[in-house]
């Protein structure tokens, strides 16, 4: 019996991300969690006659513990989005807060189950995320991930638009760092099948858009918000391949912002990216969630070693901002 938990569940990635579960037979039940209306979503979903049981809670009657209850995998989309000229680590002041908070109750009330943090900044909520646990001895490196699948899910759909290929499901580029800007690096030397962009204009015009591809849909929204729906189908695909790995299916890999010292591989990916702790790479999921990180480091091409460099600048400073979080009065 498998039981999946949204915080934030009412909210632009809350509500589709919700629907994508509810109709997953991985699903048994589905407890939904907002500050407004995830009943009303809860009630909503209940309808459509898939097999997972659905309830929503708001916070009074402690609803954040019997939400998270039994829970086997908790997706965190809670937080607010941007708007156009703000950066993700402008929205740091709220959600830092905000994701402390849920994963307090994640440590309180289901310390077993898989974390998938999707709250931006993600290069600094994950940290924090990570040192809550820390602080409830109850930190498993190998069930808390960051959610960065929409850079790779971008990358495919961006590199077949260039590329002339008809279904970019059949493309996959690795995207390894972190979740914001240059910490985003798209390797488009390993792009399986192999891909070469015609030169460097189209090169950096390609990994410019995968970089920026959330500004793109900011703009577009025009300050209603960011990537709801593309983003519900990332942290879905997400979700369903861990839940897959959990029942015993092998060779799923996926790239996912992992605590490096705590996964196997995770000490060599450590040594190519300058001793940072926290950083996406391909990952292999197992029962135990994340079994062993890959590290597509050693055979990138120069260009990509200084988008890299670049990288690990940006990364270090969201990292160290996220593990001195203090939450004020707690
Ligand atoms: P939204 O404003 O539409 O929804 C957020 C929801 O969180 C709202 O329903 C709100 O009521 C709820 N919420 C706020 N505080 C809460 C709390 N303490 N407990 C429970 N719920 C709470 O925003 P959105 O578009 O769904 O985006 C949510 C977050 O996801 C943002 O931080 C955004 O930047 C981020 N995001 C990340 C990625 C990624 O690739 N990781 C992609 C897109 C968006
Ligand atoms: C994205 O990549 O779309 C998200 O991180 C949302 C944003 O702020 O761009």
């Amino acid at each position: 019996m498998v039981k999946a938990v949204v915080l934030g569940a009412a909210g632009g990635i809350g509500q589709p991300l919700s629907l994508l579960l509810k109709n997953s037979p991985l699903v048994d039940e589905l407890a939904l969690y907002d500050v407004v209306n995830a009943p009303g979503v809860a009630a909503d979903l209940s309808h459509i006659s898939t097999k997972a049981k659905v309830t929503g809670f708001l916070p009074a009657d402690d609803g954040l513990e019997k939400t998270l209850t039994g829970a086997d995998i908790v997706v965190i989309p809670a937080g607010i989005p941007r708007k156009p000229g703000m950066t993700r680590d402008d929205l740091f002041k709220i959600n830092a807060g905000i994701v402390h908070d849920l994963v307090e109750g994640v440590a309180k009330f289901c310390p077993k189950a898989f974390v998938l943090v999707i709250s931006n900044p993600v290069n600094s909520t994950v940290p924090i995320a990570a040192e809550v646990l820390k602080r409830h001895n109850v930190f498993d490196p190998k069930k808390l991930f960051g959610v960065t699948s929409l850079d790779v899910v971008r990358a495919s759909t961006f590199v077949a638009t260039v590329a002339g290929k008809a279904d970019p499901s059949q493309i996959t580029v690795p995207v390894v760092g972190g979740h914001s800007g240059e910490t985003i690096v798209p390797l488009l030397s390993q792009a399986t099948p192999a891909f070469s962009p015609k030169n460097d204009e189209e090169r950096d015009a390609l990994i410019k858009r995968i970089q920026f591809g959330g500004d793109e849909v900011v703009q577009a929204k025009q300050g209603t918000g960011s990537a709801t729906l593309s983003m519900a189908y990332a942290g879905f695909k997400f979700a369903e391949a861990l839940l897959k790995a959990a029942a015993g299916e092998k060779g799923i890999v996926e790239p996912t912002f992992v605590y490096l010292p705590g996964v196997e591989g995770g000490a060599e990916v450590q040594k190519a990216v300058g001793g940072l702790d926290f950083f996406a790479v391909p990952v292999e999921l197992g029962p135990e969630g994340a079994a062993k990180a890959t590290n597509p480091i050693g055979s990138i091409s120069e260009h990509e070693k200084k988008l890299l460099e670049a990288c690990i600048s940006g990364l270090k400073g969201n990292i160290q901002k996220g593990v001195e979080f203090k939450k004020e009065a707690s």
